[in-house]
């Protein structure tokens, strides 16, 4: 049985503008990495060989950087949709460029989980399901795609984003489609998968099987979430192969100047040419590329954009600054 995936990076990231004004949400530094680096390392630790991005919101930024994936270690594809096609069409559209396979494993690109993926996919093959989606446990479904399930896993009804969620299992997006069942997509149309797809999959009697995971699950898609994330990755919460090694609970990159008299903690992360001087503290943060932070400043889970320069004294607290 092969399986090959596809990974959802095409949406504009509103949630997290302005961070998302020049850097598609999917390529943010996440833990010293572009975030769609830690889905990739993922899917290859899966055993996935093969991975198609489907691209649309600035789509030119993601070849320069993955390449043909052979530096990690899987085939990367890349589908560009001029304008974008939705969840469902950019599927559709991606999996014309997938190679011969029996299943494909699709990746929304904001998702930082641990579920394990591998038994996902023998859960899959295990019940000869023709869909099986990823289920989580949330304290409040109203946010998301929430799912009823049968006894036996089979999911009964699919229903987004509603004020009265009928369970508090949602929609984790991770889902495995059977190859042939991608062709059932309109091709060349904007599509909902959410919307459209499942509900209509449900209607045409396919096999559609939840696979509840409650490890830990985070959807990144606004800036508390992202900087969260990160901090998660650094300390340990969550652990990735992507995430360069490093000791304590913070990682500075080579080339960065941090003052011995700064406090930096609580999975910080500081990328390269940054500067910061005396007395600060840094607690839960992203210092992008080349910042200046002036001596005696306190910034807490906070995200500071590349050379953007901050005051002396200053104090930032859970805000977004410099984008
Ligand atoms: P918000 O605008 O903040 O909601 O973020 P978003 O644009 O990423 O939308 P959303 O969170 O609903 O998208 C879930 C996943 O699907 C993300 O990984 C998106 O990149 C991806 N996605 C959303 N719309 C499209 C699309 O039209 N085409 C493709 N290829 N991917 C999409």
């Amino acid at each position: 049985m092969k399986t090959s995936a596809i990974l959802l990076v095409g949406g504009m990231g509103t949630r997290l503008m302005p961070l998302t004004s020049k850097t598609p949400k999917p390529m943010l530094q996440v833990a010293g990495v572009p975030f769609t680096e830690h889905q990739i390392r993922k899917a290859s630790q899966a055993g996935i060989s093969e991975i198609v991005l489907a691209t649309s919101y600035k789509a030119e930024l993601f070849e320069p950087y993955f390449g043909d994936g052979a530096k990690f270690g899987i085939k990367i594809k890349y589908a560009v949709e001029e304008s974008a096609l939705g969840t469902g069409g950019g599927i559709r559209n991606a999996a014309a460029l997938l190679d011969d396979c029996d299943q494909v494993v699709i990746f929304n690109g904001d998702v930082l989980s641990g579920h394990d993926l591998a038994a996902q996919i023998q859960f899959h093959i295990n019940n000869k399901a023709e869909v099986t989606m990823y289920l989580t446990k949330v304290a409040d479904a109203r946010a998301y795609g929430c799912v009823e399930l049968l006894a036996d896993n089979q999911v009964k009804s699919f229903l987004e984003k509603m004020e009265n969620p009928v369970s508090n299992l949602i929609n984790a997006g991770c889902y495995i489609f059977n190859r042939k069942v991608i062709d059932q997509i309109p091709a060349n149309q904007v599509v909902s998968v959410e919307r459209v797809t499942f509900p209509s999959f449900l209607n045409s009697g396919l096999k559609v099987y939840g696979y509840l995971d409650n490890s830990y699950w985070l959807d990144i898609g606004n800036p508390q979430a992202l900087v969260k994330a990160s901090a998660d990755l650094i300390t340990g919460v969550i652990t990735s192969v992507a995430t360069p090694k490093h000791s304590g609970d913070h990682l500075i990159a080579a080339g960065a100047q941090v003052s011995s008299s700064a406090i930096i903690n609580l999975g910080t992360f500081i990328e390269p040419k940054v500067v910061v001087e005396s007395n600060c503290q840094i607690s839960g943060s992203i210092i992008g590329s080349g910042a200046k932070i002036g001596a005696n400043c306190k910034i807490v889970n906070s995200i500071i954009a590349p050379d953007t320069q901050i005051e002396a004294g200053m104090v930032v607290i859970s805000n977004y600054l410099g984008f």
